[in-house]
This record gives structure tokens, C-alpha cells and sequence, in this order.
């Protein structure tokens, strides 16, 4: 499955994710600015980003645990998530996201 990814200078590239890796790993594994200082632990909102074009609305709903991240978390939008929280699928090829800004 492929990942849409655009950075915060809105440069977007195309990155190969992997099918039960989450999105926050492959995007920091492909160089992006994820930070993911809680490593994946749904417990720093360091991995937000925007899920664009229709994509926000095909994904499972957000554990409240995320939810209650995201309100933690900058610049939060109707289409924020915790990309950490994200699993990679065949449902979810060609997911469009950015980088929230730090
Ligand atoms: S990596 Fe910390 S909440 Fe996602």
C-alpha cells in the first residue's frame, strides 16, 4: 500500500507503507518530521497529522485514548489523528496525510 505524504513546506511524496506497521512508523522511516516521542504509545501527540481528501472518513474512529491526545495537541482540525494510531491496510491504499506543524 502506498501513503501520500506532504511535509510542513507542502512538498509531497509518495512513500511504501506496510501492511500492521502504523503510519507514524513508516512516514518517520521514510525521513518525514514525525517526531513520535512516545514511540507509539498514543501519549505525546508528537505524530499528528491531517488526513485529507475523503481519506478521514474511511478510517476507524479514534480510541478515546487518542481523542483525549488530540486535545492536547496544536493546531487540531476536524481531520486531525494520531498517525501512530493509524495501521497500514490494502482498505487504506493511497491515504493522503500531512504533517500537522510542530
Ligand atoms: S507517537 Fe506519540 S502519540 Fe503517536
Amino acid at each position: 500500500m502506498k501513503i501520500v505524504a506532504t511535509d510542513r513546506k507542502g512538498a509531497e511524496q509518495v512513500v511504501e507503507g506496510r501492511n500492521g506497521w502504523s503510519v507514524m512508523e513508516i512516514l518517520r522511516d521514510a525521513g518525514l518530521p514525525v517526531a513520535a516521542e512516545c514511540g507509539g504509545a498514543c501519549a505525546c501527540a508528537t505524530c499528528h497529522v491531517y488526513v485529507n481528501d475523503g481519506w478521514y472518513e474511511k478510517l476507524p474512529p479514534p480510541s478515546d485514548a487518542e481523542v483525549d491526545m488530540l486535545d492536547m495537541a496544536l493546531a487540531v482540525e476536524p481531520n486531525s489523528r494520531l498517525s501512530c494510531q493509524l495501521v497500514c491496510s490494502d482498505e487504506l491504499d493511497g491515504i493522503k496525510v500531512t504533517i500537522a506543524p510542530e
